[in-house]
């Protein structure tokens, strides 16, 4: 625990999301699993702060913009149903917008509230800007692992043999056991995070969940992977061929390192 009072601003997530929830049965559920999403993933921002020993600003800055990373989802979801930002919107940017318009984020100070923003803008994107300052930067990497840390376990809860595979966490893609994408493959072997847009197949959404090992910041959230074995779950639903096999120690060596 990292001794600071978050309850206040959890109970406002929890009402503005409520606020979104419809009365179509399957849209409330989908609402109410991105809702347990945020929460998990603030719980996970609360692990790496700890782990890392983080200063008290820092610390603040990351579980106020974990908590509040995907606020955009809810407005998101009840204008266009879906959490397809290419379909929709940029749940990030909305996210921006509605902690604004709602001024959700009252209670911080300036720069505390500078830093949440940039972190929810930018939570979404392929990359951090390499100028930004460690004010800023810091939390947001933050969030970004810790949203990571949760994706794994929520796609792993689908991707499981057996499981009723909900299109809204994979994404329409098709469940073709033999088939990976050449190109995703060969990102992951040269040490690059895969992408999203190449993905065609589960082993690809797989494929991709695997480079994430490249894009962790903290040596708590590697730590984690490798705790609760997330890669392995992957590389063991992926086809025994040689190529794979290259890519397994491949991610598994980047895990380890650094
Ligand atoms: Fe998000």
């Amino acid at each position: 625990m990292t001794g600071m009072d978050m309850e206040a601003p959890v109970l406002a997530l929890v009402g503005f999301a409520r606020e979104h929830f419809s009365a179509d049965a399957q849209d409330r559920s989908n609402m109410s699993l991105k809702l347990d999403h945020c929460l998990r993933v603030f719980q996970e921002a609360e692990t790496i702060t700890t782990r890392e020993c983080l200063p008290p600003n820092t610390t603040r800055r990351s579980l106020w913009a974990a908590l509040f990373h995907d606020v955009g989802r809810f407005p998101q979801y009840a204008a266009h149903k879906t959490f397809d930002d290419r379909k929709s919107t940029d749940h990030g940017r909305l996210g921006v917008r509605t902690l604004k318009r709602r001024c959700l984020l009252k209670p911080l100070n300036e720069q505390d509230r500078k830093a949440v923003l940039t972190a929810v803008i930018l939570h979404n994107k392929r990359f951090l800007p390499s100028s930004l300052p460690d004010w800023a930067a810091v939390p947001a990497r933050v969030v970004r692992d810790a949203d990571k840390l949760d994706i794994f376990q929520v796609v792993l809860n689908h991707l499981r043999p057996g499981s009723r595979t909900n299109p809204v966490v994979t994404m329409g893609l098709r469940d073709d056991p033999g088939v990976c994408t050449d190109a995703l493959v060969s990102q992951i072997l040269a040490g690059k995070q895969g992408d999203y847009a190449r993905m065609r197949t589960l082993n690809d959404f797989r494929l991709l969940l695997c480079s994430w090992v490249y894009d962790l910041n903290f040596s708590a959230s590697r730590q984690a992977v490798q705790e609760r074995g997330y890669l392995n779950e992957l590389l063991d639903e992926l086809p025994d061929l040689p190529i794979i096999r290259r890519v397994r120690e491949t991610v598994l060596s980047a895990l380890k390192q650094r």
